[in-house]
């Protein structure tokens, strides 16, 4: 029985991450709700309150031109769901020494993470690309 339930719960909850697509307003909601702005600060600026205690300055969401690991949809989600990792100077550090100088957010689901992304592209407007680079 509690197997059974398992498996409805899991189809139920399969048919729920169907039934809406991703947004840049529950984007929003997340950003608030997983801490981002404890970081990058409440309007993405990089300016959070946590935001001198870090090893590295927390990147300024309002420049995609910033991001290293990409800027689109898919790769912002890519960059949400595995973290940021300190580069070490020497490959065997990096194999050892697994620091995150931005936590995963492995545990929210696809669909959250690109909700997140739409609403990091929303702050700079590039998702229509109306934002002109000096
Ligand atoms: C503990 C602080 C912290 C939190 C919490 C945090 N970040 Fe970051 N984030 C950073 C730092 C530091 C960097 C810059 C890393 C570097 O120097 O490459 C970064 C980089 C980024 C980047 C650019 C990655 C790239 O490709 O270079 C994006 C986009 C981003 N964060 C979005 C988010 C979002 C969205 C959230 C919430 C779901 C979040 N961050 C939560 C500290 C944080």
């Amino acid at each position: 029985l509690v197997i059974q339930f398992g498996l409805f719960t899991a189809l139920l909850a399969g048919c729920a991450a169907h039934a809406n697509s991703p947004s840049a307003n529950e984007g929003r909601t997340l950003y608030e709700a997983n801490g981002c702005a404890r970081c990058h600060g409440q309007d993405g600026g990089g300016d959070g309150p946590s935001a001198p205690t870090l090893a590295s300055k927390p990147t300024n969401l309002h420049d995609p031109s910033l991001f290293k690991n990409g800027a689109s949809e898919d790769a912002i989600a890519e960059t949400l769901a595995k973290g940021v990792l300190i580069v070490h100077s020497t490959p065997e550090l990096h194999q050892t020494h697994h620091e995150y100088l931005m936590p995963q957010f492995a545990h929210l689901t696809g669909r959250e993470r690109r909700s997140i992304a739409l609403y990091v592209l929303s702050l700079s407007g590039s998702a229509n690309h109306a934002r002109t680079q000096p």
